[in-house]
């Protein structure tokens, strides 16, 4: 205990502590019960900054605000008014157009066809070409996004505008998707070669296309359309749901008349800011969007904290397209719209916190919409999203028409935002781009960043600190280390990318934990969830143990995770110490609920990074780290070896003799200090978290007997309380002057070979 409070007192030097209450936001919920709620709100200045390593909690719970500003507004027009289907950013006075639309007023086709697809939308020849493609289309294409329908001349078939309709007319008839549907024959019962569904059940007169209710059904899977017969329309996703000034259409909003901004926020010069209607018209929208602060005008608090992010109005091709590219609805998000339009978690998007981060960042308080006052500035990209759309279609690729691996192609989707931005603002040449926040959340982060980005800060999740490095993937699209030869990379991509940095730096980087809804802690004892049973599992881990894959050379988790499994099963270790390892069979049960019986969960690599650490901290769980060399979620910022234990890999065979020799009272130690940080690695600040928060809490809080039940940390499941986004901005504002080209003594920042 002496110990924590000397660390307390160090994060307090020099700072005059005023009782003040340091929240972030204020729910009214009593399930806390009125004596732990006032007493934790009285103690959060001093328990704010516990295990922090270094000045930035402090400096900025410390900060003078500034007054607030109402937002500059543009009033540059556009060309034709970007044809009514575009939206004009009325500060430079450029059309930003939907996909399937281009040129500077959006007049221009910009189209992404399906594969081996003819000019009348149609396949070129079922049987003469045989190869298969996701985006192969047997009805007809929509070459906007390349989606695929039964064609016009079937009963449900889709039905494009007259010939001649105003641009962006919608079509007649959507009718029903065949994407992902492909005919194993043809009609004269001749096999296709790339199809597995049989002619009839798509085109028989029994079949999807023709008949009311058929047998046979195809998937349903493009955004906005559900039910068994994708007949009934749904909101789409879009970014803040276009923060009800727009409608959106698979991610692009088209903002009402005089709005404008990706989210549309914003409203030309002069014309009056009151709220938009969009929310009484669609009320479901309330669910999700949250107020830009930044763009309110009279402003909603009278003075703002630094640091001022700026965020950029990225161009379609590095944002939007790809979200109305990705066909898929649980792709690219953390949420999606269902029956009768309720906005419900996606269940697994290893990338979420991408899109997670682009309406935290933009519903922020520390937004700023000029630029000439940004601390930082933040690029929203789609270069998580592109994993799952890349290789699915001709288009997007980077180089055009030319395939490389996944991370080849998100890193040129990255290079060409820098070059974008780079030649129509002046702030990045400025500070070389030490400014700009960039997010990579893939397997191996930003392992193959374009080192014209490197000097930026970069958030992932995959904190690998050696140099040179290469590829520890299993997976052949997601190798890194697999050069490329174009003209734009003259002696190859590597040496424009890999070869000129690590995959992290933690003096500039920082590794932010992945993206969990709060359903995945729900039974954690910090969400009040009265706990049965005390730790009784001595080390646990759930997750694939490459039993099943295909990888000779044991690259998968560095071979980690196999060598531990080949010991646990030869030395008989669950029946020896109580250890819980390996798949869903070895390890039964509630994987919450077991983590919560864990006393140490191990946090081992994937193919990269693995959600294993966090998941140990949201359940009171001790993470023991078996990853040399590769820093863990906030490692550079926090006390992590007051609450953790790490072993070296070469150890392995070890690893139960170093466990049980831990004393009980450092367990103990290491377990009451997880109890301290645990709030840092969970995401709060938007709607459908809080909501969901709030419904745990209480249920937890009933069935309880009324109040939580008290703890060493369920006080913090206040959705109030310092969560991850919190963190990185506190971190953020104390790195304010590393950005403006001072150092600290010993800082050595890794400079990408030019
Ligand atoms: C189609 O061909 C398969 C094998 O080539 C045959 O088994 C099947 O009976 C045929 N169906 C029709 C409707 O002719
Ligand atoms: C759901 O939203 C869509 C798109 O805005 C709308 O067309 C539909 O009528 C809504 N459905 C319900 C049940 O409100
Ligand atoms: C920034 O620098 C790049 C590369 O030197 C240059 O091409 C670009 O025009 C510059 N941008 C501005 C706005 O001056
Ligand atoms: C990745 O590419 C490198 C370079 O070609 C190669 O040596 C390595 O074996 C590849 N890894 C996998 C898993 O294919």
């Amino acid at each position: 205990m002496a110990r924590t409070l000397s660390r307390i007192s160090i994060c307090l030097r020099s700072h005059v502590f005023i009782s003040a209450v340091i929240l972030a936001g204020h729910t009214s919920s009593s399930v806390f019960g009125n004596e732990g709620r006032a007493n934790f709100t009285a103690l959060t200045g001093v328990l704010r900054c516990q295990l922090s390593s270094g000045e930035w909690c402090g400096l900025y719970r410390d900060q003078v605000e500034v007054a607030t500003k109402p937002a500059p507004r543009g009033d540059v027009d556009c060309p034709k008014d970007c044809s009514g289907v575009g939206v004009c950013d009325y500060d430079t006075g450029t059309c930003y157009c939907p996909a399937g639309y281009g040129g500077e007023d959006c007049s221009a086709p910009r189209t992404r066809p399906c594969w081996r697809m003819g000019p009348d939308h149609r396949d070129l020849g079922w049987l003469e070409h045989k190869d298969w493609s996701h985006s192969r289309c047997a009805g007809y294409c929509d070459t906007d996004i390349a989606m695929c329908y039964c064609p016009p001349e079937t009963k449900y078939g889709h039905v494009p505008a007259p010939e001649g309709s105003p641009l962006g007319t919608p079509p007649v008839k959507q009718g029903r998707p065949l994407y992902m549907c492909h005919p194993k024959t043809d009609q004269y019962n001749q096999t296709t070669g790339w199809g597995q569904v049989p002619y009839e059940d798509m085109f028989g007169k029994h079949g999807w296309c023709n008949a009311e209710a058929s047998a046979f059904t195809c998937p349903c899977r493009l955004d906005g359309i559900v039910g068994q017969y994708c007949n009934i329309k749904v909101e789409m996703n879009c970014a803040n749901q276009c923060t009800g000034h727009g409608e959106c259409k698979l991610g692009f909003c088209k903002c009402h008349p005089g709005w404008y901004g990706i989210d549309c926020s914003r409203k030309r010069k002069g014309l009056p800011l009151e709220p938009g209607d969009g929310e009484l018209k669609s009320p479901w929208l309330k669910t999700v969007i949250k107020q830009v602060l930044a763009a309110a005008d009279p402003p909603v608090h009278l003075t703002r904290k630094r640091p001022f992010i700026y965020v950029y109005d990225t161009w379609p091709e590095f944002n939007t397209d790809v979200q109305q590219y990705k066909i898929e609805r649980d792709h690219c998000s953390y949420r999606n719209w269902v029956h009768g339009n309720r906005s419900e978690w996606i269940g697994y998007n290893a990338y979420a916190v991408e899109s997670v981060l682009i309406d935290l960042f933009s519903t922020s308080e520390h937004r700023t919409f000029d630029p000439e006052e940004a601390d930082y500035f933040f690029v929203p990209t789609m270069a998580g999203c592109l994993y799952d759309v890349y290789g699915w279609n001709k288009i997007p690729m980077w180089p055009p028409q030319y395939h490389g691996t996944r991370p080849f192609g998100s890193a040129n989707l990255l290079l060409e935002t820098q070059k974008w931005l780079s030649q129509k603002y002046p702030w990045f040449n400025r500070s070389k781009g030490q400014d700009h926040i960039w997010v990579m959340p893939h397997d191996e982060g930003a392992c193959g960043a374009p080192k014209q980005i490197w000097l930026g800060i970069i958030l992932s999740h995959w904190g690998r600190l050696d140099f040179p490095h290469s590829s520890n993937t299993q997976y052949g699209a997601d190798n890194y280390s697999l050069d490329f030869h174009h003209p734009t990379f003259p002696g190859g991509w590597l040496a424009h990318s890999v070869k000129t940095h690590p995959c992290f730096d933690p003096n500039k980087d920082l590794v932010i934990p992945c993206f969990k809804d709060p359903r995945h802690f729900q039974q954690s004892g910090y969400m009040g969830m009265k706990s049965t049973s005390t730790r009784d599992i001595f080390l646990f881990f759930r997750g694939d143990v490459g039993r099943t894959r295909d990888d000779p050379k044991c690259m998968y988790s560095r071979c980690i995770r196999q060598t531990i499994d080949r010991l646990v099963k030869k030395e008989g270790w669950k029946e020896k110490y109580n250890v819980w390892y390996g798949d869903r069979q070895d390890t039964p049960g509630e994987y919450g609920e077991l983590l919560s019986r864990s006393k140490f969960c191990l946090a081992l690599p994937g193919d990269g990074w693995s959600a294993r650490f966090e998941d140990g901290i949201l359940h009171g769980c001790i993470p023991v780290i078996i990853m040399d060399n590769v820093q863990v979620p906030f490692e550079s910022i926090l006390n992590v070896e007051a609450f953790t234990v790490r072993i070296l890999q070469k150890d392995i065979p070890h690893m139960m003799e170093i466990l049980g020799g831990i004393p009980e009272e450092r367990v103990e130690e290491m377990q009451r200090n997880v109890h301290k940080v645990w709030h840092r690695f969970r995401y709060m600040g938007l709607k459908m978290i809080e909501t969901e928060v709030d419904t745990i809490l209480k249920r937890n809080a009933i069935n309880a007997g009324g109040t939580l039940p008290k703890n060493e940390g369920v006080e913090k499941a206040d959705s109030a309380v310092d969560d991850a986004f919190s963190t990185i901005i506190q971190w953020l504002y104390w790195r304010i002057p590393f950005t403006r080209g001072k150092h600290r003594p010993n800082e050595t920042l890794f400079l990408p070979a030019t």
